[in-house]
């Protein structure tokens, strides 16, 4: 604990599909802030998409050459003043935002919307993230991971899982429901992952992938997996009794999956929108209006209910690192991302000492 380094090397992205890496010195803590020792650091479609192969995002998306990495999980081994809940030894994720606290967004927990333009700022966007050996993180942003979840489950639930519960609260899941899940990346399959938690009676997956699919197979999270392709509203309603399922997650952010996710779900069904970027062309009135159906758009999600997953994830006894299918020391971070943008993998992972495994 106290051999902290007053150095340290991170991982930048350039924008043209590489990785760099720079020495920065290690901040200390401030007022309400901590330093974490990451431990565990995944990655996240949405890195590669507007980050890694070229920059294109702006505003909330804008990388503005940080230290990469919004999925940290780590130990706090120092503390600046005036904390008022952690300490040092506590095990935590970092919510990957940080807000301004005081918005009405940042007031609802929803700190991915803050609206101050100052002060938001996304960990491994806008503010140093978590592909270094250690995190500088503001106490408001930390969600204390259980004993029982490894660095590795709580990396996942900074962004990937965290999304994926909220889009699911907002759709509501229970042992009625036959899910669709469209888009099998690590976001898809962390959805088959809670649907299955939650009850769902029947899982159905479709991704253009194969390795994907093999993924959903062989870990059984999902009972039906099909290729994407023009026939699969009709493979879809066939194993539905002829009228789709109760509830459609899109995970791929692809126009022809959006629309196959809206015309499998039944009558009266919901449909939430996660994937990110894209466009989508539907007939409203055959494709919804006549059908009662609702679409949804979830956009990550609070601090309170990231803490209302923890919970959840332990009583469930799932473990998110199950969809982990590589690990990669830090030095080889420039694999880890190569890897993640091929999609030929499960969730990839960049992880430290006891993670390292
Ligand atoms: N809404 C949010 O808050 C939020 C948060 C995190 C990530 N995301 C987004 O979620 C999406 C998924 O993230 P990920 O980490 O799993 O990324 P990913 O790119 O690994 O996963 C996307 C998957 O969709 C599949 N796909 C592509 N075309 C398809 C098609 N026609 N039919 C079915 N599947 C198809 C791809 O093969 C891939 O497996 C990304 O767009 C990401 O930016 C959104
Ligand atoms: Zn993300
Ligand atoms: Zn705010």
């Amino acid at each position: 604990m106290n051999t902290v380094p007053t150095t340290m090397r991170g991982a930048y992205l350039p924008g043209n599909s590489s990785v760099v890496f720079r020495d920065v010195a290690l901040p200390a803590p401030g007022h309400g802030e901590v330093l974490i020792r990451t431990k565990s650091s995944t990655i996240c479609g949405s890195d590669i998409r507007a980050i890694y192969r070229e920059h294109l995002g702006k505003g909330p998306e804008g990388y503005q050459n940080k230290v990469a990495g919004h999925e940290p999980a780590g130990q706090i081994v120092a503390c600046g003043p005036g904390l008022r809940r952690f300490k040092t030894g506590d095990r935590v994720i970092v919510y990957h935002i940080s807000g301004c606290g005081v918005c009405n967004d940042c007031r609802r927990g929803y700190m991915i919307s803050c609206t101050s333009e100052e002060h938001r700022k996304a960990y491994g966007w806008q503010r140093d993230g978590g592909m270094a050996p250690y995190i500088l993180a503001e106490e408001k942003d930390l969600v204390l991971l259980p004993d029982s979840l490894s660095y590795t489950d709580g990396a996942q639930v900074a962004c990937g899982f965290g999304t994926v519960y909220e889009g699911l609260e907002k759709i509501g899941i229970s042992g009625n429901d036959a899910v669709l899940v469209t888009g099998l990346g690590p976001v898809g399959l962390a959805t088959c992952m809670l649907v299955r938690a939650m009850g769902a009676e029947k899982i159905i997956g479709i991704d253009v992938l194969p390795e994907r699919l093999q993924i959903a197979r062989d870990l059984k999270l999902a009972d039906d997996v099909f290729p994407a392709g023009p026939e699969n509203v009709a493979q879809v309603r066939k194993l539905t009794g002829g009228h789709g399922v109760e509830r459609a997650v899109e995970c791929s952010a692809n126009d022809k999956a959006r629309l196959t996710a809206i015309q499998a779900t039944r009558k009266w069904g919901k449909i939430v929108f996660i994937g990110e970027g894209g466009t989508c062309a539907f007939n409203p009135s055959p494709d919804i209006i006549h059908d009662q159906k609702t679409i949804y758009g979830s956009w990550v999600t609070s601090t309170w209910k990231m803490e209302e997953l923890v919970e959840r994830i332990v009583r469930w006894k799932i473990h998110p690192e199950q969809l982990v299918t590589h690990r990669f020391p830090l030095e080889k971070a420039d694999e880890a991302y190569a890897l993640m943008a091929s999609g030929k993998c499960g969730k990839v992972a960049v992880c430290f000492d006891e993670e390292l495994r």
